[in-house]
């Protein structure tokens, strides 16, 4: 065959990663400046941390990635011959990464025949190329146009870019780790780049007994441990931090009254870090946390009133067997 891989769009405007450095420099010194330190949990996932989380998705005890792929391999069917009612769409992902759970729904249009094509996005260009390829072998059948980029900047190009009904999806519970208002702000500005009829997939991990939440984030095996403490790590090999890691403990906490898992980096003594970026000198007193993480957890009404509020309507609710998530099924108004 002489077919060839469809190109990738890069929309990211920083090719040099010189803005990259400068971004993590100012949103570091920003948050630890706070009276209540923060560290935003974008920067997570360097290599390290994005091998850490696929062994997080492994743990026993998180359940999140296991009860989504439940949910989308128990209702493909149905999924696919609703998106693809009304004929051809544009199915959009946002976040997408290496599409595992997409490929799910993937494979089962390409099975029903189904007229459409995908449209991955995501800020990772190399995540973009691999998956381009590898769709390009396992799913010949389906066009596929990877977008590199910001959420918004892909959906502003794809309302002046797509013409067709569009279905996007917004998986594995992203929505959680936005502050109640910022979620609110995010969602409404999605509705405003998409129309009536258009449709929107959005995970959601349910409320549930809360032993089972906090174990999901503090596991035995210290994985997790790992990951949060990685953003010191990350912060001493890329911004010249003086982190003594070991002084710092990784600490979780699930408020049920709330609905919030909330992580922390706790400093176990009285001490100052250095770091080089900044050009600043951050204090920590015993026992003072950082705040790494919001994952909040949904129960049904919540969800259909934050819809509801930004402008969607709930169409179909799909659940895994043990009611732990919810792939949930919007239209948009
Ligand atoms: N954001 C994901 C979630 O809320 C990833 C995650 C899993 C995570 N465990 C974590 C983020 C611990 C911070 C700390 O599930």
């Amino acid at each position: 065959m002489n077919t060839k891989v469809s190109p990738v769009i890069d929309l990211s405007r920083k090719k040099d990663g010189t803005n990259d450095l400068a971004a993590f420099t100012r949103d570091v010194a920003e948050g630890l400046n706070r009276k209540q330190k923060h560290l935003p949990s974008r920067y997570f996932y360097d290599g390290k941390g994005s091998r850490l989380f696929q062994q997080i998705m492994d743990l026993p005890e998180y359940y999140l990635t296991r009860s989504e792929f439940e949910v989308l391999t128990e209702n493909r069917e149905a999924m696919a011959a609703q998106f693809s009612r009304e004929g051809y769409f544009h199915l959009i992902d946002l976040g997408a990464g290496d599409a595992l759970k997409t490929k799910i729904l993937l494979h089962e249009l390409a099975r029903q025949q189904c007229a459409f094509d995908y449209v991955p996005v995501d800020i990772s260009g190399d995540a973009m190329q691999q998956l381009t390829e590898s769709l390009h072998t396992d799913l010949p059948q389906v066009r596929v146009e990877a977008v590199v980029g910001e959420y918004f900047t892909a959906l502003e190009w794809l309302q002046e870019n797509k013409s067709e009904r569009k279905v996007l999806l917004f998986l594995g519970s992203n929505i959680g780790n936005f502050e109640e208002l910022e979620s609110i702000a995010f969602l409404k500005e999605v509705r405003s780049y998409l129309q009536p009829g258009d449709r929107l997939l959005m995970g959601i991990d349910l409320r549930k007994n809360p032993d089972t939440i906090l174990a999901a984030y503090n596991d035995k095996a210290g994985v997790t441990a790992a990951f949060n403490l990685n953003l010191l790590h990350r912060i001493n090999r890329e911004l010249g931090g003086n982190f003594n890691v070991d002084q710092f403990y990784h600490y979780a906490m699930y408020n049920p009254g709330e609905g919030v898992m909330r992580s922390f980096l706790v400093s176990k003594t009285d001490q100052e870090v250095f770091i080089r970026e900044t050009g600043q000198k951050f204090h920590f007193e015993a026992w003072e946390a950082i705040h790494t993480e919001n994952s909040h957890k949904y129960s049904l009404p919540q969800v259909a009133e934050l819809g509801e509020t930004c402008g969607f309507q709930i169409e179909t609710v799909f659940y895994d067997g043990q009611k732990r998530f919810a792939d949930v099924l919007f239209t948009v108004r």
